[in-house]
C-alpha cells in the first residue's frame, strides 16, 4: 500500500433500526435537555443567534455541541459539528438520535453541510427532534433531511 493512500474502511451501519435501538420520547427529551444546555455555550457574537445539538450514540451516550463563531466568518462551525466531534473523540460512532435547539419563527433545522456531516454516522431512519428553548417543534428522520444522499457505502 502506498503511503498517504490508504482509506480507512467505512463504518459498517444497519440499514434500519431494530425497536431496541429506537430511542424512546423519554431519551428524545434528555437529548433536547442536553442541547438546550449546550446552546447556553454558544459563541455567536457575530449572528447572535445560538444553537445547541445533541447526539445520542449506540452505547447510549449523549454528546453535545453549540456553535462557535469566527471574526473569520466562514472558519465558524455549527453546533452539529462540534456535537458530532465529541462523539468521534469519545469513540462513538453511530448516532441513534439528534436534536437541535435554536430560536425563530421557523424550526431551526440542521443546515444542509450539517446534514451530510450527520448523515455520515446515521442511518435514514434516525430521527431528528427540532427544539427551541420552551417546546419541541418538529421532528424528520434523516432521510426526509438529506433525500438519497451520498454516504460511505459509496465508496465501498
Ligand atoms: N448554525 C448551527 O449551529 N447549526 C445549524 O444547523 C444552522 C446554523 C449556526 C451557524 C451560525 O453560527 C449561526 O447558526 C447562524 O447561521
Amino acid at each position: 500500500m502506498i503511503a498517504g493512500r490508504t482509506r480507512a474502511a467505512a463504518p459498517e451501519r444497519p440499514l434500519t433500526m431494530t425497536p431496541p435501538d429506537i430511542p424512546t420520547d423519554a431519551v428524545l427529551a434528555q437529548l433536547v435537555d442536553a442541547a438546550r444546555a449546550a446552546r447556553a455555550h454558544a459563541y455567536a457574537p457575530y449572528s447572535r443567534f445560538q444553537v445547541g445539538a445533541a447526539v445520542l450514540d449506540d452505547a447510549g451516550r449523549i454528546h453535545a455541541g453549540c456553535n462557535v463563531e469566527n471574526a473569520a466568518y466562514p472558519q465558524g462551525t455549527c453546533a452539529e459539528a462540534g456535537a458530532l466531534a465529541a462523539m468521534v473523540l469519545a469513540g462513538g460512532r453511530r448516532v441513534r438520535a439528534v436534536a437541535v435547539v435554536g430560536e425563530g419563527a421557523e424550526p431551526v433545522t440542521p443546515c444542509g453541510g450539517c446534514r451530510q456531516k450527520l448523515r455520515e454516522f446515521a442511518a435514514p431512519d434516525v430521527t431528528v427532534v427540532i427544539a427551541d428553548s420552551q417546546r419541541e417543534r418538529a421532528r424528520h428522520t434523516m432521510d426526509q433531511l438529506l433525500p438519497a444522499s451520498f454516504g460511505p457505502e459509496n465508496l465501498k
